[in-house]
């Protein structure tokens, strides 16, 4: 078959981009086009981008920059941006990077293929853009953004036993400081059974953990045949989907947290105990500043349920420091919750003042960068502190780990090619890895509670949940040895697995 010539793409952002990014070379694949992780050899070059903060958006402009040369060299060659900063600048991205020919916003990604084409045609630009959040009636603007989940491309998944499953688009949560919003358009959750049916078709494709997306995915809520689904109701619902071991669900809103949803985590065996629902701050004033709509007291009683009705749950947060007007005490306030809550682990960011958010109309960006830095560091090391602490309480246990594949050090040592991935920290693709099918390898997993776990084993054992003794840890992983159950005249006793 005449193949459409070769795609390279990147993607940045967060686990929806990588999302996106899967869908449209499925989509593009399936038009004979050719993945490649060669940008050089490339026909096609797209770039799925993301807004949250302004060093992202350096980082592509930056590479957009770099490629005016080879398309001057190769005229054919298509240049492509994606995602939420395509969403955001808009025309803007042809006026600082002039040779790109398309624009494509988050809520029209069905419609790539065919602006490639006319684009590689015609040899004019061409844009496809969903409304702004004051373009028009909530209804109107809602219907601009469309989800895009039809064709699934297994290569391009983090592993290829764990899929993202989209289950609602958007954000209206509408915190100060956040480009989200605009650049996915309003909220709007998926029918139940069209994720049903998804989650069966991954099933079928050997995916055993599904990680359900949105940006505030516990605040889902459909109405199906007169029926109200929420989160908790849709969990049940794909709970019992044969071949699929596990189940996870991120980002959550700290005010969704409700307790029929814990007690679904509690009652659902293969939903992970595992919550990542950030706090962004310890301050209430500064909270209310972001526009979080919670206090730290609400985010007390949240952690205090979910300790109660899920005991051993994992919580992980995420942590803005720096926001406009922080003090010292403000973010020592942030530094007592994260003692009191004794997070999994933080994701810390330094604040990135966005055009166009309130935060940035209303307030200046007022705490100096070595401020910021110093912050996020001290913030980091606490977080740090936690994590190993709590880590070393696994040691001399045995934890059920589903194998992703070759640990990230593994996978240095023997060059296994990760084609096209933003985050190759866990990546493998089906298959031989360089050669060592039948050798023993550094591999890694997740237990149940999200932890990473590096053990050594065959790389078959991919996809597949083991026992694994925890014999050392650091802040981020447990270190640790596969044990094997054998059952001898009635007792069972624990051997190590030689293979
Ligand atoms: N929807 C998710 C996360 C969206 S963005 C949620 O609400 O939890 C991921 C993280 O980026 C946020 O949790 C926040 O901590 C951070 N973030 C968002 N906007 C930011 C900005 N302008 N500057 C710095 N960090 C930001
Ligand atoms: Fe952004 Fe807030 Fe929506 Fe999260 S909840 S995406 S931080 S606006
Ligand atoms: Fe970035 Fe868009 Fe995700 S701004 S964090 S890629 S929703």
């Amino acid at each position: 078959m005449s193949h459409n010539g070769k795609l390279y793409i990147e993607t940045v952002g967060c686990q929806m981009n990588m999302l996106d990014s899967e869908l449209v070379v499925g989509a593009l694949r399936q038009k004979n086009y050719e993945l490649t992780s060669d940008i050089k050899a490339a026909d096609t070059i797209l770039f799925n981008t993301c807004s949250v903060r302004e060093h992202a958006e350096h980082k592509i402009y930056s590479q957009l920059g770099r490629l005016k040369f080879a398309k001057r060299q190769r005229p054919n060659l298509v240049i492509g941006v994606m995602g939420c900063m395509a969403q955001k600048d808009q025309e803007l991205i042809f006026d600082r990077a002039p040779h790109v020919d398309l624009v494509a916003g988050t809520g029209q990604l069905a419609e790539i293929p065919r602006l490639i084409d006319e684009s590689r045609a015609t040899r004019e630009r061409r844009t496809a853009l969903s409304l702004g959040r004051r373009d028009g009636s909530r209804d109107e603007v809602a219907g601009s953004f469309e989800s895009y989940d039809p064709l699934r491309d297994p290569e391009m998944r983090p592993s290829p036993y764990q899929a993202f499953v989209r289950i609602m688009i958007g954000c209206d949560k509408f915190c100060t400081y956040c480009v989200v919003p605009a650049t996915r358009g309003p909220e709007q959750s998926r029918p139940p059974s069209q994720i049903l049916s998804e989650v069966r078709t991954l099933a079928g494709q050997g995916v055993k953990e599904v990680i359900l997306l949105g940006q505030t995915v516990n605040s889902y809520r459909h109405t199906e045949n007169g029926q109200l689904f929420r989160l908790s109701d849709l969990l049940s619902l794909i709970h019992d989907t044969p071949g699929i071991e596990r189940i996870k669900f991120v980002t959550n809103y700290p005010k969704d947290m409700t307790t029929d949803l814990l007690e679904a985590v509690r009652d659902l065996p293969k939903v992970c105990r595992y919550l990542h629902v950030p706090a962004q701050h310890g301050c209430d004033e500064q909270l209310k500043r972001m526009k979080r709509g919670y206090t730290i007291a609400d985010y007390r009683e949240m952690m205090a349920r979910i300790r109660e009705i899920v005991p051993g749950c994992a919580v992980s947060s995420d942590f803005i420091v720096g926001f406009c007007g922080e003090t010292e005490e403000a973010f020592q306030k942030s530094m007592d919750l994260i003692r009191e809550c004794r997070f999994k682990n933080s994701f810390i960011f330094k604040y990135s003042a966005r055009p166009g958010t309130k935060a940035d109309d209303l307030w200046s960006d007022d705490v100096p960068e070595d401020v910021k830095k110093w912050r996020n560091n001290e913030m980091l090391a606490l977080q740090n502190s936690i994590s190993e602490e709590d880590n070393a309480d696994f040691i001399g246990s045995t934890v059920t780990v589903l194998c992703e594949g070759p640990s990230k050090a593994a996978l240095k040592k023997y060059g296994q090619p990760v084609e096209n991935r933003s985050d190759s920290s866990n990546a493998f693709t089906a298959g031989n890895p360089a050669g060592t099918e039948t050798h023993k390898l550094q591999l890694m997993g997740r237990t149940d509670c999200d932890r990473i776990v590096v053990f050594d084993g065959n790389p078959r054992l991919s996809g597949s949940l083991v026992e694994v003794d925890i014999h050392d840890c650091t802040p981020t992983t447990l270190l640790g040895s596969i044990v094997t159950h054998a059952l001898t005249h009635g007792m069972e006793f624990t051997l190590p697995v030689v293979f």
